[in-house]
């Protein structure tokens, strides 16, 4: 395979080199690609160095069977044309596509298929937290439809980009120096904070973040289901956390859901209480799996269960998920 990164020095482009390293992907040839920051910067990928190139609207994609983007949603709106003119398959993690009727949303857990149909060449890569959430929900609706979903998340730094992740370290280097904060990527400082804001607000109140997470679980799943979300930025570092209620069509018991879980594609079961075991984000930075634990009927509703989710949001929730995709075309046969 040729592949090509787009966004290369990126917090998530440098979690391409790593996951497609690790998972042995059939690499021939590796593009990198970046703006004037990073041109001319070298990375190593299996013992070579690398040159990032810098992206322009020229034929550098001639020949490129995968190209990996997450660059923003600007810069792959600019060069979608660009990347895909010669057949490339655009695998894109920013938000430029992901609601577009002629772009499947995919993660492979859930609804691998829908890549199969691509008339622009582009697969989306759906939202991190809306990928790790669709993960645990999968699991229940193998048993019975849920209706509603009631979620509040716990967003790590990370999220919003390598310079963010730097910014919270300097924060607490600052507080505890004496020394005024920086604030420049977060609306506030997050050091010691919490911030109930990620993207911008919508009309109706909620943020974009929040809207995605409705919209885009409903176009995974195909599914008619109502998810009501509040996103709050922590100051983890890496890997999302989220507190999920949901509402069957039938009651679901703990023991039922544990199976379910314990089962589930993608899924790993840490739930015992006796022991204080549940998913941490500390602890579950670089893993690939999503990991539930916490789970409980819910006291109001019979049909209500609740549970707690972490998972790596630049793993599963972008770099990953975007092989697991690659991966899934090359099995069926449709690439390469
Ligand atoms: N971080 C996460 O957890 C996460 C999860 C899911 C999805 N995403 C999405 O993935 C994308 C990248 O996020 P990130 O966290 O990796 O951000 P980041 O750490 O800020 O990296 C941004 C990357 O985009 C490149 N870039 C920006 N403008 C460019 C241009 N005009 N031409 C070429 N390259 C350009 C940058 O290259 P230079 O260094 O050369 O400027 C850099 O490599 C975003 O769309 C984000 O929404 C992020």
């Amino acid at each position: 395979m040729k592949v090509a990164i787009v966004g290369a020095s990126g917090a998530v482009g440098q979690e391409f080199l790593r996951v497609l390293d690790e998972r042995n992907f059939p690499v021939d040839e590796l593009l990198l690609f970046g703006s004037s920051r990073s041109a001319g910067r070298k990375y190593t990928f299996r013992d070579k160095e690398i040159e990032v190139k810098l992206l322009q609207h020229n034929d550098d994609f001639k020949g490129v069977d995968i190209a990996f983007t997450s660059a923003g949603a600007g810069t792959s709106k600019e060069f979608a044309d660009t990347i895909t003119k010669y057949g490339a398959v655009m695998i894109d993690n920013s938000s430029a596509f992901r609601m577009d009727a002629d772009i499947p949303l995919v993660v492979p857990e859930v609804n691998p298929e829908d890549a199969l149909n691509r008339p622009r060449g582009i697969i989306a890569n759906p939202n991190c937290t809306t990928i790790q959430m669709v993960v645990a929900l999968k699991a229940i609706e193998n048993l019975t439809h849920i209706k509603r979903v009631h979620v509040s998340t716990y967003q790590a730094a990370s999220g919003a980009g390598a310079a963010a992740m730097d910014e919270l370290y300097e924060q607490y280097r600052q507080v505890l120096a004496g020394e005024p904060v920086t604030v420049e990527k977060f609306a506030y400082q997050l050091a010691f904070n919490l911030i109930p804001q990620i993207d911008v607000f919508t009309d109706n109140g909620y943020t974009k973040e929040e809207m995605k997470m409705y919209n885009e679980t409903r176009k995974i799943m195909h599914s008619d289901v109502k998810v009501s979300a509040t996103c709050v930025r922590v100051p983890a570092l890496r890997s999302h956390s989220e507190s999920i209620w949901i509402e069957t069509e039938r009651p679901v018991s703990v023991e039922e859901a544990r199976k379910a879980f314990a089962e589930g594609e993608g899924l790993v079961l840490m739930d015992n209480p006796e022991k204080k075991e549940y998913p941490m984000p500390l602890f579950l930075a670089g893993k690939d799996p999503v990991y539930v634990g916490r789970i409980r009927k819910d006291l109001t509703n019979e049909n209500g269960l609740t549970f707690w989710i972490v998972g790596d949001q630049i793993k599963k929730g972008a770099a990953l998920n975007a092989v697991q995709i690659a991966e899934y075309l090359i099995k069926v046969k449709n690439i390469g």
